[in-house]
């Protein structure tokens, strides 16, 4: 049995309003790539195969082959020559799918539930051609839908071939639809070319409704239709998707206590009744557990936070931190940190590449990088973790308990055992035994715990 739905992207446009060596559909809004938006909410919509439509030097991009997704089919355009050609280079990667949909990469702010809607309707109708339409959106630069007098679309009219009467229409053409697939590969190459030049896609519907077969959906909220050709309409865009994003997490059961100055990426996902203060950012993959308290003014990128933890104005990027964990305010955890539950880290301590172990506390400006933390160790005040002797890092391990006094250096590699101290100042250049206390600059053992006779003074 052949395919239903094939979904294709139209993704090879230069996008030179842009003015950018980045490629337009690759700008992300939210966090994401526009075109993996896009790519995600035909997938989302029910398309069984998806085809980006690239030029050849993106067809060859990873970035782009990945925003399109693992599983799309990169179609070459090879010319630019407008919106029709952009579609009939999708034809063999299409295959034999029944009905297409087509949409502009360039329209992130799509729902699938519109797109759902086009695809019902359009196939309950039976036309050949059924364009998405909107109202109150702004007109500059919009093909324009003139329908008869019994309100059937009959023409897309684009702007710089439009009269004056025309660009009076207030209906404007989204960039995306469907068609009935052997119709669609039938008229596609009697499509003649614009004044510009350019080969419109717009121009079938005049073909599909001379014969009776066309359709319009409208989309439901107008933003949906924002297609973004410059940085101005970008940032229209990320607007109206934070707003979106916002809105969503507020009806799981998030408190977002100022909306207008907290920003969630479309990746991040946030637990039933945590906390956003305002001044945060939410990036990337960044999960949010549960009751959790994240700012005034932090920053969490890629990172994943446990149940009832707290991040107080602080900047944590690729790191893992436990349930109940306080950090800051003003620290930063970098990448490769894993925090374990119950720990805390207070302020103006910087952790990378680490693992802390439950319990630990980092109260005050520390710098804990490349080390192992074991459970309950104590981190004074101003210890620095000496990771790189100017060509390599080494790691620093601190057994469970272990207690390491104010300004302690630790010159790694080194290991600190479990329950050992070191003095306020110590320089420590050698591993220091289990339980034992070292001092001085460098650090020698003035105390060793013995078992069975307690401490005992060196
Ligand atoms: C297009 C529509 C217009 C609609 C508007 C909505 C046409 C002729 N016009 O105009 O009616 O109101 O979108 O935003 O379709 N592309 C290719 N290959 C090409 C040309 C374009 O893949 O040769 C892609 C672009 O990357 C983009 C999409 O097609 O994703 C639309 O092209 P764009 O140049 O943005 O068209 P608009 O001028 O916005
Ligand atoms: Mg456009």
């Amino acid at each position: 049995m052949g395919l239903t739905w094939a979904g294709v992207v139209l993704a090879a446009g230069k996008g030179v309003r842009m003015r950018s060596r980045l490629p337009k559909t690759l700008h992300q809004v939210c966090g994401i790539p526009m075109l993996q938006h896009v790519s995600m909410a035909m997938r989302a919509a029910g398309v069984e195969r998806l085809v980006a439509v690239a030029s050849p030097a993106l067809a060859e991009s990873p970035p782009f082959i990945s925003a399109a997704g693992d599983d799309a089919l990169i179609a070459v355009q090879e010319d630019q020559r407008g919106t029709a050609d952009a579609v009939l280079s999708a034809r063999v990667a299409a295959g034999d799918a029944a009905s297409i949909v087509v949409g502009a990469g360039d329209m992130p702010l799509i729902r699938v539930q519109t797109i759902q809607r086009m695809m019902s309707e359009h196939l309950e109708s039976n036309a050949a051609m059924t364009v998405l339409t909107a109202r109150d959106v702004p007109l500059k630069g919009m093909g324009r839908v003139r329908r008869n007098g019994s309100g059937e679309p009959v023409a897309i009219i684009e702007e710089a071939e439009a009269d004056e009467e025309t660009r009076q229409i207030d209906e404007v053409n989204t960039s995306w639809y469907c068609f009935d697939a052997t119709w669609l590969w039938n008229a596609l190459p009697k499509v003649r070319a614009s004044r510009s030049g350019e080969l419109y896609l717009t121009d079938l519907l005049a073909l599909a409704s001379s014969q009776g077969r066309s359709a319009a959906v409208r989309v439901e909220s107008p933003e949906e239709a924002l297609g973004i050709n410059d940085r101005v309409q970008l940032s229209r865009a990320e607007q109206a998707m934070q707003d979106r994003i916002r809105r969503h997490w507020m009806c799981e059961g998030v408190t977002i206590r100022d909306p207008a100055t907290t920003y969630i990426d479309a990746g991040v996902s946030i637990g039933q009744d945590s906390v956003i203060l305002p001044g945060t950012h939410l990036r990337g993959s960044t999960t949010v557990g549960e009751d959790c308290e994240i700012g005034p003014g932090s920053v969490l990128a890629d990172c994943r936070v446990g149940d009832g933890a707290r991040v107080i104005s602080s900047y944590i990027e690729g790191a893992i931190v436990g349930a109940g964990v306080s950090v800051g305010p003003f620290s930063r955890l970098r990448a490769g940190t894993e925090v374990a539950e119950g720990a805390y880290i207070g302020n103006f301590a910087e952790i990378k590449n680490s693992r802390v172990g439950p319990g630990v506390h980092v109260g005050h400006f520390s710098y804990v990088g490349d080390a192992d933390l074991g459970r309950n160790v104590n981190i004074g005040a101003g210890t620095v973790t000496c990771n790189f002797d100017g060509r390599d890092k080494h790691r620093t391990v601190i057994g469970e308990g272990a207690l390491i006094g104010s300004d302690t250096m630790l010159v790694a590699p080194v290991e600190v055992g479990r329950d050992a101290r070191t003095g306020a100042g110590s320089v420590v250049n050698r591993d220091v035994p289990a339980g034992e206390t070292v001092a001085g600059v460098p650090a020698r053992s003035i105390r060793k715990r013995i078992a069975g006779e307690g401490e005992k003074d060196q």
